[in-house]
């Protein structure tokens, strides 16, 4: 085969209970559960070709432009795992990646992007090896955890876990198990409405954020709660108790961003109308009974969690309610991904 291509669609993910902190090679200090989204996504497409040598040269375009950082970042995690890549030497690669999501949304990629590269990275394996069986979900999510933790999530539709913890026998701080067997059908029929404070890059990356978890006061009692919240989670996500799901959901976004006002040096990424969001959300739910919560990623924006019963009421409240507070009215309406994307 002198030249084929191969492509992957992943979407990203948002943690109900949060990964922060980690050691090793990517390891987390604790375990974590995330919805896996659909309409926010990353479809990536890689172009191969010969180049009769015995190395493999990469040409990264992310929306139709070279991006450096990119591909910077693409070749370090080639380099640093490459005893997984054996197969792309003697090929040429011209990466095409593109989000479904608007550029300047403020929304975290790495998930998405990542585990769209690992995927048609197994898919290019595939083809150079003649492959036919079905690709290996474990290896695509122990493979995209080596990239960026959470991506490891992202490969799994419905929910997923990431990070041994007693109660799930097959799971492992390798990589990310499926949690779509065991999840009640709440859960499935649930929507993330993304609401955008500010669309301004992250003035702390997750990186610096993970590292500032090394010697941290807190750090210990931190990893304590989230993997009690993952047992209790689990527990939820069972028995479809939409109230105890909404108390370990906002503690956990809570916690996380507490983590950051309390680490050395402190920083802060919630913005004030981050507040004003949350509190206009506690009012309308003690109001209305409606089980609508909030969770937040490292940064401003807030993701409104609720189920599909309530997608009606709650849309009406964004609208008039909590657009005002957001950069340029803006809301990215999603929903829980029940299908593989691949
Ligand atoms: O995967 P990273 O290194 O981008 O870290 C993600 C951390 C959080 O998004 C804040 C939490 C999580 O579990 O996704």
């Amino acid at each position: 085969m002198n030249e084929f291509s191969v492509s992957a669609i992943s979407p990203s993910n948002i943690a109900i209970v949060k990964y922060w902190g980690k050691h090793g090679n990517q390891l987390p200090n604790n375990p974590s559960i995330s919805f896996t989204l659909s309409r926010c996504h990353t479809e990536t497409q890689v172009f191969c070709k010969n180049n009769n040598s015995d190395n493999y040269k990469l040409h990264f375009l992310f929306e139709g432009k070279e991006s450096p950082k990119f591909q910077e970042k693409i070749e370090k995690y080639l380099v640093e795992n490459q005893q997984y890549f054996g197969f792309l030497r003697g090929l040429d690669l011209e990466i095409v990646s593109s989000n479904s999501f608007p550029h300047s949304s403020g929304i975290a990629s790495s998930a998405a992007s990542m585990s769209a590269l690992v995927l048609c990275l197994l898919k290019i394996e595939k083809a150079v090896n003649q492959d036919v069986t079905p690709l290996d979900m474990q290896k695509a999510s122990f493979l995209s955890r080596l990239a960026s933790g959470s991506a490891s999530r992202s490969v799994y539709p419905v929910m997923a876990l990431w990070g041994a913890t007693p109660s799930v026998s097959n799971s492992s701080d390798d990589y990310a198990v499926p949690l779509e067997d065991i999840v009640h059908p709440v859960f499935k029929t649930y929507h993330d409405s993304i609401l955008i404070v500010s669309n301004k890059e992250k003035s702390v990356s997750s990186r610096v954020g993970h590292s500032l978890m090394n010697g941290h006061p807190l750090a210990e009692s931190r990893y304590a709660t989230a993997r009690k919240n993952t047992e209790r989670l689990l527990e939820v996500l069972k028995n479809g108790d939409l109230s105890e799901f909404i108390d370990i959901a906002e503690a956990e976004a809570l916690q996380l961003h507490e983590m950051m006002a309390t680490s050395t040096p402190p920083y802060k990424l919630v913005e004030p109308n981050t507040l004003n969001i949350i509190e206009a959300v506690r009012n309308y739910r003690q109001e209305t009974k409606i089980p609508v919560c909030f969770t937040l990623d490292a940064g401003p924006n807030v993701h409104l969690l609720y189920p599909d019963a309530d997608d009606a009421r709650v849309k009406n409240f964004i609208k008039e309610n909590l657009l005002q507070y957001c950069h340029d009215n803006q809301c990215i309406d999603d929903v829980v991904q029940n299908k593989t994307n691949l």
